[in-house]
């Protein structure tokens, strides 16, 4: 469950600091301890990241960027991953991605202005005999193409059963 308080966010990085900052590697551990547990990395705890492991802001601040897996924002209501992987672009995903991008106005990593729907690239998804494939949430769809992209965004966005 995703907290927006943000005092609350605040408590929860500093418990996730405090737990982590002492192990060997804890940047990591705790960047995605973070986003687990608030969904994304608020910009505002990279100097408190950076206090207690004794790096700069900009060493924290790099490799938040450096992983496209870590998000500085919020994610929209559904996070639509489409696979990038090879067995899906032999099969078509590069004009499915190019369909999407332009049926949802927004280029990976980014989330539609009304909040619904955040695109993002994924590298197989152990669904290859049915590519081109795509994941929402937990669910992996196969043999996507246009018009089921079209339905599933309808059906996300109306809350209504996932296109099988
Ligand atoms: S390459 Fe896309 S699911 Fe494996």
């Amino acid at each position: 469950m995703l907290e927006n308080n943000a005092a609350l966010d605040s408590g929860e990085i500093r418990s996730i600091v405090t737990q982590y900052q002492h192990k060997p590697g804890a940047l990591l551990p705790i960047l995605h301890a973070i986003q687990d547990k608030l969904g994304y990395i608020p910009p505002d705890s990279l100097p408190l990241i950076a206090e207690a492991l004794h790096l700069s802001r900009a060493e924290v601040h790099g490799v938040v960027s450096f992983y496209h897996y870590f998000r500085s924002a919020p994610a929209g209501n559904h996070v639509v991953q489409i696979c990038r992987a090879e067995s899906c672009q032999a099969m078509g995903s590069r004009a499915l991605e190019s369909y999407a991008k332009a049926s949802l106005k927004i280029d990976y990593h980014q989330t539609t202005a009304d909040g619904e729907i955040t695109l993002e690239p994924v590298y197989c998804l152990g669904n290859c005999a049915c590519s081109p494939s795509v994941r929402v949430g937990q669910d992996v769809i196969g043999n996507m193409d246009n018009k089921k992209f079209e339905q599933l965004l309808s059906e996300l966005t109306t809350q209504k059963v996932a296109v099988q």
